[in-house]
């Protein structure tokens, strides 16, 4: 497995494989990987003849210098889970790299990037758009895979794509979970053993809400939600969004269409998000 640090490295990497008509599949991460990444990884592989994967916290889409400060970095342990699972070349560049000095150039998402949870955390869907627009022409791939946890990101990535027409297509993976049900997420390590044992009343909310989705409201799988999780006090609901799977507008009344449920949560300081995508 190649390292690269720089735009030049990982491009030479690409080219020789181009020449012998292999195609490239993609995997962005910010690292602290755990099984939820190699679940990208895994599906890249077994659809592309080279795998890429990047490792880069991405500053432009924190808000809080905190948050960027916090993030959990653990690269060796990373680089050992990709070589395992067959990846071809990793994509680790400085922030330098990435944001040349005085750049003045970003992609910003206008409609459903400031909505929901673009809203709450404004500019962070600007960031991701920007950095994943450069990590596409960076390396070229013909395929990237993210994850469905990421719910709104994903949408935001697939609208950017067509937008800008980018020739490069964009592939969902199921969230995976822990036995409790918790979202595998590279935050979950930060949280407390207390807010661990907490945090899976997300995951539950989410199956009391697919319970009682058929013949169902919007509104009444809401309440659910809502009363779910106000009955962990370690749990502060920040954010509940429910669409309409399709067009990602506001849903309401009864469900008779797929709608994807996206809630976010603050467990002391960590903010975990969590969705699940229902049919009528
Ligand atoms: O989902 C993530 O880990 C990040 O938002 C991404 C797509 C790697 C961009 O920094």
């Amino acid at each position: 497995m190649k390292l690269c640090r720089t735009i030049a490295d990982i491009r030479a990497d690409v080219d020789g494989w181009r020449q012998s008509g292999a195609s490239v599949g993609l995997v962005t991460t910010m690292g602290a990987l755990h099984a939820g990444h190699m679940a990208l990884v895994a599906a890249a592989r077994g659809a592309s003849d080279r795998v890429i994967a990047t490792i880069f916290v991405n500053p432009t889409q924190f808000g809080d210098p905190k948050d960027l400060e916090a993030y959990p970095r653990t690269e060796a342990e990373d680089l050992a889970l990709l070589e395992e699972a067959g990846v071809d070349a990793v994509f680790l560049p400085d922030v330098a790299e990435m944001y040349p000095p005085g750049d003045e150039t970003i992609v910003e998402t206008t409609g459903l990037g400031q909505r929901y949870h673009g809203a709450v955390r404004p500019g962070h869907f600007r960031g991701v758009a920007t950095v994943v627009t450069k990590l596409f022409n960076i390396t070229g791939a013909d395929a990237a895979w993210f994850g469905e946890k990421d719910y709104q990101q994903l949408a935001v990535i697939r609208r950017m794509v067509r937008d800008l027409h980018m020739p490069i297509a964009i592939h969902g993976v199921a969230t995976l979970r822990e036995p409790d049900g918790l979202a595998m997420s590279s935050r979950n390590r930060r949280l407390t053993a207390e807010d661990r044992a907490a945090a899976p009343v997300l995951s539950r909310a989410l199956d009391a809400a697919e319970a009682m989705a058929p013949g169902s409201s919007v509104e009444a799988i809401a309440e659910i939600i809502r009363a779910t999780i106000a009955a962990e006090p370690r749990a502060r609901l920040t954010g509940l969004d429910i669409v309409d799977a399709a067009s990602f507008e506001p849903a309401t009344g009864p469900i008779t269409r797929p709608v994807g449920i996206m809630i976010s949560a603050l467990f002391g300081e960590i903010l975990l998000i969590d969705q699940r995508e229902i049919a009528p």
